[in-house]
Order: structure tokens, then sequence, then C-alpha cells
């Protein structure tokens, strides 16, 4: 496979739609659970190789707004494997110098999620290596009618004028404010689309679709993807 190249510029920031948990329990005759448990092994070696190779953003989609449709067994699966896997892994991001955050509506998580997450971003806040953002509970369209809502609650005060919204002051309103646009977008497991990730931010992202399944992405994996993108030509809509 494909390795970086040292003399091209590593992506700022990777985003990562981690597909295809289920498809690969499935293969294995394994419950669902399975697959979303192989994952989490996926994620770490992933969050370690990026922090090695130089990636200052990760950000992980992690559970979609859609996803709370699924059968209520497999969300309280993977809301346990999330409170476990952060209350496991907390050293390892501290030894790795990795600062957690998270998007999306967590309001929503179970208390038990919501107390977890702080706790983490608490401790791992002065981390000044890789920035890992998990996306839970996250839909896009819900972040972008919220950024609206509070924009026009701010013009009817009068504290914005509607005038002066331009990109750069909406980018201020959405959940991802102080994060860079990601440079690379990887989807794992083969499927050709966005649902509902970062539709502002990837505006401008590189995209990579891997067939190879999430629990199945390793390092060489990353590192093709990152090879991947070091030979796309950015236009950025110019020449
Ligand atoms: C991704 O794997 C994990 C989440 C969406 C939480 P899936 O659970 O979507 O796995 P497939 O796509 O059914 O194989
Ligand atoms: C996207 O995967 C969400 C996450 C990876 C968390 P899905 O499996 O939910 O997406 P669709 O349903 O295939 O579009
Ligand atoms: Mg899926």
């Amino acid at each position: 496979m494909a390795a970086p190249d040292p003399n091209k510029a590593i992506p700022r920031h990777i985003a990562v739609i981690m597909d295809g948990n289920g498809r690969w329990a499935a293969a294995r005759g394994l419950p669902r659970r399975e697959g979303h448990r192989a994952g989490a092994v996926s994620v770490e070696e992933c969050l370690v190789a990026c922090g090695e190779l130089g990636v200052r953003y990760l950000t992980l989609y992690a559970f979609s707004s859609e996803n709370w449709k699924r059968p209520q067994a497999e969300v309280t699966a993977l809301m346990t494997l999330l409170t476990h896997f952060l209350k496991e892994k907390t050293p390892r991001l501290m030894q790795n110098n990795v600062r957690l955050q998270v998007i999306g509506q967590l309001a929503k998580l179970p208390q038990r999620n919501q107390r977890q997450l702080r706790e983490t971003i608490e401790k791992t806040k002065d981390n000044d290596g890789l920035t890992l953002v998990v996306a839970l509970s996250y839909g896009s369209r819900e972040e972008i009618v919220d950024a609206a809502r509070r924009l026009m609650e701010e013009a009817k005060t009068g504290a914005i004028d509607p005038a002066d919204l331009d990109p750069e002051t909406f980018s201020r309103y959405l959940h991802t404010a102080a994060l860079p646009d990601p440079d690379l977008l990887i989807r794992t497991s083969g499927e050709c689309r966005v649902s509902n990730f970062l539709l502002w931010q990837i505006s401008y992202a590189e995209i990579v679709i891997t067939e190879t399944l999430w629990p199945d992405f390793r390092r060489e994996h990353l590192e093709a993807a990152i090879a991947e993108y070091q030979c796309r030509h950015r236009r950025f809509g110019g020449l």
C-alpha cells in the first residue's frame, strides 16, 4: 500500500465517516455490537497514527442524528461502548498528548455519557498534540439550523446586522467554530455518500472512499488515504 511522501504536506485536518461495523460483524456471524467494539480498536490505532504523522485535527463521525432511529439495543450498546472507551482510554489520550472535543447535540445523549465526556474534555484540555473531535448525535443540517436560529435571535436583539453576515461569520456559529475545515474526508466501507456529515465544512475537502470496513481500518489504510490526498491537485476554484 502507498505511504505518505515526507516531502509533501500532511493534511492538517482529517475527517472520517467510520462506516461498515455492522457488515464486518455480519460477515462473521456476530451481533452488530461486536462490529462496533472492533471499531474501537481502529479508532485507537488511527488517533495514535495521526498524532505521529503530524495531523493536527481528527474528526470522527461516531453517531449521527439519524442513528437514533436504530433499534434501542444497538443505540444502548453504542452509548455503553463510548463511555467505556473514554473511561478506559483517557490515560492513553494523556500519554499521546491528545485533546478531546465533541460536536453534535450532546444534550440528547444519556447523562452518563455527558458526564464522562465532560470529564475527559476537562482532563485533556491542555494537551497540545492531536485534537480528536468526536461527532456524537451530530447532523450537519441540525448544526446549520441551530446556527441560523442563533443568528436570527441576535439579529432580533440588534446584536448583529443581517447585512454583515458572510460565510466567515456564519462559520463562527457552527459547532466547529474553533476548527479549520477538513482537508481530507475518508469514508470506509465503500458507500459514496456524505450522510449529513460536515456539509458546510467539507466544501473543498478531498474525498477518499475505501472499500475497507471500519473495524479492518489500520494505520496502512490511513497512510494510503494520505498518500492519495498528496497526489491531488487542490485548486479551490482557481487554477
Ligand atoms: C458505522 O457502522 C457505525 C455507526 C453508524 C454508529 P454501521 O453500524 O453503519 O455499519 P454498517 O454500515 O451497517 O455495516
Ligand atoms: C454514517 O453512517 C454515520 C456514522 C458513521 C456515524 P450510516 O451507516 O449511519 O449512514 P448511512 O445510513 O449508510 O447513510
Ligand atoms: Mg453504516
